[in-house]
């Protein structure tokens, strides 16, 4: 088997699968009429203007080696990004990183304010999960309530949100590697996982096939994090599409922070290596897999 990272092919891949969950998410996420439209707006600024949508794109392509229905992995590839799209409008608020810049734009409580942020916020969390349980994205009720139980393990305390937390208390403590790792696992892992494993929850994988999406996942998410660490520390607001240098501004601890630059990047590429390497079972149909391995190192966004 000889694979090769073909980035043409891997970018044109990407934008046509964001083009699709474009669509869907237009679709689930419709224009509202009357006096609180300005909410269905906010809600449709954080989810629809830009992003790489890293996360359906794993979704979508962990769904095809199972030969999974498209229309039903775009719904879960859809419900992940609004989780994602949600976390970092609240991310974004001045009680947390306090941001004016997302995806290139004024980030949501710029463009409109605070409350309505954090209402839009809300908004896109429960619908992820009203997508989730409905007839459309599976007809065995089994497989929506995996869905939904995955989600809410990523999203939650022992997730994301715990991971935020964790990231909003590290400047109090000197974190280790190991803390510095479980935080990311948390606040960015999560996702990731769950975008690796829904796609084999739809097609109802073996427990081996799932275990191997794990350790990709896992490999995948610190690599990802590891970049965007890189990218604060070393990339520009422009390029980025988001401020820069904020991490250390803050004192967060990162693995910029505790291994430098150069470690960093090292890191990141054993962990898009060793993602690949987890890969071997689902032959040659894993390739956009391996390729996203590539991306999320080399991104420079
Ligand atoms: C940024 O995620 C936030 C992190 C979890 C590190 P992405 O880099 O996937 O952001 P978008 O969706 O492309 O804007
Ligand atoms: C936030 O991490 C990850 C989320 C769960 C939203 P960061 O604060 O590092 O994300 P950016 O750099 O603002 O995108
Ligand atoms: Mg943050
Ligand atoms: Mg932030
Ligand atoms: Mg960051």
């Amino acid at each position: 088997m000889t694979y090769q990272f073909d980035e043409a092919v891997f970018k044109a891949r990407l934008n046509q699968d964001a083009e699709f969950v474009n669509r869907a998410m237009d679709t689930l996420l419709p224009i509202d009429q009357g006096p609180e439209s300005r909410l269905m707006e906010a809600v449709r600024y954080a989810a629809l203007m830009g992003g790489k949508r890293v996360r359906p794109y794993l979704t979508l392509h962990t769904a095809a080696l199972f030969n999974v229905d498209v229309k039903r992995a775009l719904r879960v590839a859809s419900a992940v990004e609004m989780v994602h799209c949600y976390s970092l409008v609240h991310d974004d608020l001045p009680a947390m990183d306090d941001d004016d810049l997302r995806r290139g734009q004024p980030t949501c409580h710029i463009k409109f304010d605070e409350a309505t942020a954090i209402l839009a916020g809300d908004a896109l969390l429960t619908r992820a999960f009203e997508v989730l349980s409905e007839e459309g994205t599976h007809q065995d009720a089994t497989i929506r309530i995996d869905l939904v139980k995955e989600l809410s393990k990523a999203s939650g305390a022992f997730g994301m949100v715990g991971g935020q937390m964790l990231d909003l208390v590290a400047h109090e403590h000197e974190l280790d590697m190991s803390e510095v790792a479980r935080l990311q696992r948390m606040k960015t892992g999560g996702l990731i996982n769950f975008a690796c494993v829904s796609g084999a929850i739809l097609g109802k994988a073996s427990e081996s096939a799932l275990n191997k999406l794990h350790s990709y996942a896992h490999d995948v998410g610190l690599a990802f994090q590891i970049a965007d660490d890189l990218l604060d520390a070393t990339g520009d607001a422009e390029q980025v599409g988001k401020r820069t240098g904020k991490d250390a501004a803050q004192g967060k601890a990162t693995f910029v922070s505790l291994m430098g630059v150069e470690q960093a990047r090292e890191q990141a590429a054993l962990l898009r290596d060793q993602a690949i390497d987890q890969l071997d079972i689902f032959g040659d149909k894993a390739d956009p897999l391996r390729d996203m391995a590539h991306f999320v190192v080399n991104r420079v966004s």
